[in-house]
């Protein structure tokens, strides 16, 4: 994804973190560079935001400057810096996570609320898919955040990342829920380990549902539940 401006300033390295300021940890200019880093990386953001939206089939997009404005959520963003006809670099994909307070049944329909590290958005553009790119990002992140990646939650995933999660984590097993999350059994195993599950809870999953289902599922495929 190419822009009309030289990205390398704002990206000294092939993956950067963003937080609400926008602006990458290690950039540095004065006042009127500032500026236009916030004005080039909202621009970043929401084109890749869009493509990543329109990848998934979405109405619009889940990922954007204003939405990262107003969050917590850490933004991971790959780039080629010597991409692009000019060799401005090229931004390649992206990667978003947040922490959500979950309600999430275990295979016996026992419950946990848990505040759990959640994967809400991931894109990799369209020239680059299936070369290793998603892979690189994933694990950064993992490294990162400092978990693996059977302790997250996906925020409706699509048949491309369960593929995805299948063969690089030999993620596999999904254990339903009543929301659009989607969590793995080996997310279980821990838990139970640590902190033990909570007993059945008092009220059964269909009396919970409405709670918790907001959104419509995304692309989930039903032989995989
Ligand atoms: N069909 C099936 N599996 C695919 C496809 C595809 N078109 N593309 C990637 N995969 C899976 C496969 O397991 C593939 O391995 P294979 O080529 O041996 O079959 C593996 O991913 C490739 O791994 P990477 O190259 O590291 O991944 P990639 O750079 O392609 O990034 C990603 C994966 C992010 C899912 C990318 O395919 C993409 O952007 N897809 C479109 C958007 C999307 O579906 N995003 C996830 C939405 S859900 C959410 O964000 C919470």
């Amino acid at each position: 994804m190419e822009f009309n401006f030289d990205i390398r300033s704002y990206f000294s390295s092939p993956i950067v973190t963003i937080h609400n300021s926008l602006i990458p940890a290690h950039f540095q200019g004065d006042k009127r560079e500032l500026n236009l880093c916030y004005q080039h990386m909202s621009e970043i953001i929401d084109k890749i935001g869009a493509a990543s939206a329109i990848a998934q089939g979405l109405q619009k997009p889940i990922t954007s400057a204003l939405k990262i404005l107003n969050s917590e959520h850490t933004l991971y963003l790959l780039t080629d810096r010597n991409g692009g006809p000019k060799k401005h670099g090229v931004v390649i994909g992206l990667l978003k996570m947040g922490w959500k307070n979950l309600f999430l049944f275990n295979k016996a329909g026992e419950c946990i609320e848990r505040n759990t590290l959640c994967i809400l958005d991931f894109y990799v553009h369209e020239s680059m898919q299936r070369m290793g790119c998603g892979n690189a990002l994933f694990e950064h992140m993992l490294q990162d955040m400092k978990v693996l990646a059977h302790q997250l939650a996906i925020d409706k995933p699509s048949q491309k990342f369960l593929c995805f999660l299948n063969k690089h984590y030999g993620l596999s097993q999904i254990v339903p829920q009543n929301n659009h999350f989607v969590v793995f059994s080996q997310f279980f195993d821990d838990i139970s380990k640590k902190e033990g599950m909570k007993k059945k809870a008092p009220w059964s999953c269909k009396d919970k549902a409405s709670d918790f289902v907001s959104k419509p599922t995304r692309h989930l495929h039903s032989q995989l539940w």
